[in-house]
């Protein structure tokens, strides 16, 4: 059986009380049965003594039927058993129960005992050694009370008498009384001690009980509450009780250890969070690096191809152009055949444009790095094309930061990069728009972005801008622009990204890191 703890407490504490109790209330009753004797012992003996004192006289004149008659009347009192005389000799010469009248009694019989017990008999004794206390039948319990009679001097000088002078002792009176009225007063007496006491464990259990829930039933059961919310991991709340003992420690120490335990799981859980965050943030680049170093290789086995193509074309493209160019200032020409020959050397020239253009893709040529200015270069970059008819539409805002720090380039080859993005950025722009220039420095890098307003690019064009000869321009582009570039960035340890919206335009960065320990650590 699962007994609650407040229960076994207060059973504990009872049983502790109830013995208590008992051993009070066995005492208390030896003590009354003890005071409730002796009163008893005394009244019988101021009864023994009264009824000497008032038939003194009759003894005297020797008048027996008279000191009879009294001692019965006497005798009829309630609670009092029997008054007997008793001779010296122990003989019983009277008794109110006439069948002991005549009766010898020993002198080891318990009425006489009390006095004869030693070899000499006692003359005097007090009424306690007197008295004796025993059963009558099954349950009666009865108090005998033994007085002796003394020889007076009248005794041996009456005439009547027959007494003789040395006779110390004529007789004992012998009165038994019946001891039911104290065992009545005991009874009343235990009962009323067993209320008492029932009352007295009554109110303590109950204010034992009561007092032992708020101190320690309430206190144990918020910890259980609390240890159970623990175990589902709820760690939210807390015991809200304060008392200055151990439980109040205990559930103080309970309070910590569910804060501590609570912020261990938040550093867990953060943690798992941003190790995911992390996660996806490095296989993003590992991605990135993994595209680039696709098209790194693409261009390079491409760029060895172009050389090779673009060498060997080049010749020849240089004498078709020649001779077309030659016998085109012969005068004497058909007009048609001028036509055609014009044809030849506008399409002999665009050749020799791809080529130049393959040449440049293809060229491996170490960039001639120098401390240079961005923002000079760009200048100089948008002098070079601003006038050109294709800008004429095209609002070009420049937003440079002062604060940049010269960078180690190939200033050539940079412009080149700067060219090709403000002529995509024109071709996305045929009916005009804006062009926002902007340089600044982050950390260890300048970054230079061109915004447009044009076209934009679609999602599923701008992972291909950057392969070689990709082109949307149809004739008019050869897809080698950005190719071209990205190689020059790439060589100068940089980056190009691209971000477009179709309609809106596009914005393309160009990030140059900053020669080590000219790391900028402003924030412009
Ligand atoms: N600013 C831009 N706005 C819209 N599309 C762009 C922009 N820049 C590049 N593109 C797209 O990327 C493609 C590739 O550009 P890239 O500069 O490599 O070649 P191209 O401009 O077509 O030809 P080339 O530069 O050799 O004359 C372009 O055809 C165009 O579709
Ligand atoms: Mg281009």
């Amino acid at each position: 059986m699962r007994l609650k703890l407040i229960s076994k407490l207060t059973i504990s504490a009872s049983a502790v009380l109830i013995i208590f109790m008992a051993i009070f209330a066995y005492v208390n009753l030896a003590t009354m049965r003890k005071l409730l004797l002796e009163e008893a012992i005394l009244d019988a003996d101021k009864l023994s003594e009264t009824i000497i004192k008032t038939t003194h006289y009759q003894m005297l004149e020797d008048d027996r039927e008279r000191v009879y008659q009294m001692i019965s009347e006497v005798g009829t009192q309630a609670d009092i058993e029997r008054i007997r005389l008793i001779t010296k000799e122990g003989i019983t010469i009277f008794s109110t129960d006439k069948n002991e009248i005549g009766a010898f009694l020993d002198k080891k019989a318990a009425a006489c005992n009390m006095c004869h017990a030693g070899e000499k008999p006692l003359l005097h004794a007090s009424s306690m050694n007197r008295s004796r206390v025993f059963r009558v039948g099954e349950n009666k319990e009865v108090l005998g009370m033994a007085k002796a009679i003394y020889t007076e001097k009248k005794c041996y000088t009456a005439p009547c008498h027959f007494h003789p002078k040395d006779a110390r002792i004529l007789g004992v009176l012998d009165v038994i009384v019946s001891l039911d009225g104290m065992h009545r007063q005991l009874a009343s007496y235990r009962n009323k001690i067993i209320v008492a006491a029932i009352i007295l464990l009554g109110i303590t259990s109950l204010c034992l009980s009561l007092s032992l829930r708020q101190l320690v039933s309430k206190p144990v059961k918020q910890l259980l509450r609390q240890t159970e919310k623990l175990s589902r991991g709820e760690m939210d709340d807390s015991i809200n009780f304060s008392s200055a003992d151990e439980l109040g420690e205990l559930a103080n120490s309970f309070n910590i250890m569910t804060q501590k335990l609570k912020n261990a799981r938040n550093e867990l859980e953060e943690w798992a969070r941003t190790l995911e965050v992390r996660v996806e943030e490095r296989g993003r680049k590992l991605k990135q690096i993994q595209s680039q170093l696709v098209r790194s290789e693409k261009l390079a086995s491409l760029g060895k191809l172009a050389a090779g193509v673009a060498h060997e074309i080049n010749n020849p493209l240089t004498g078709i152009l020649m001779f077309a160019s030659l016998t085109r200032k012969n005068e004497n020409l058909e007009p048609s055949v001028k036509n055609d020959l014009d044809m030849i050397i506008t399409e002999t020239q665009r050749c020799a444009q791809i080529v130049k253009g393959l040449l440049d893709f293809s060229r491996e040529s170490v960039p001639q790095k120098k401390p240079s200015s961005i923002n000079a270069i760009m200048d100089a970059t948008l002098a070079l094309i601003e006038n050109q008819s294709r800008f004429q539409n095209i609002a070009i805002t420049r937003e440079y930061s002062q604060e940049i720090p010269h960078v180690l380039v190939d200033p050539n080859q940079i412009e080149q990069v700067f060219v090709n993005m403000l002529l995509n950025a024109s071709d996305a722009m045929p009916s005009g728009g804006k062009i926002l220039i902007k340089t600044d420095t982050r950390e260890n890098h300048v970054r230079v972005t061109i915004t447009d307003t044009g076209t934009g690019i679609s999602e599923e064009n701008l992972e291909k801008i950057f392969d070689p000869f990709f082109t949307t321009k149809d004739a008019r582009g050869t897809g080698l622009g950005l190719s071209v570039s990205y190689g020059i960035i790439e060589s100068h340890g940089g980056k190009i990204e691209v971000e477009s919206a179709v309609g809106i335009g596009t914005t393309v960065t160009i990030i140059l890191p900053l020669p080590e320990g000219n790391t900028y650590a402003g924030n412009p």
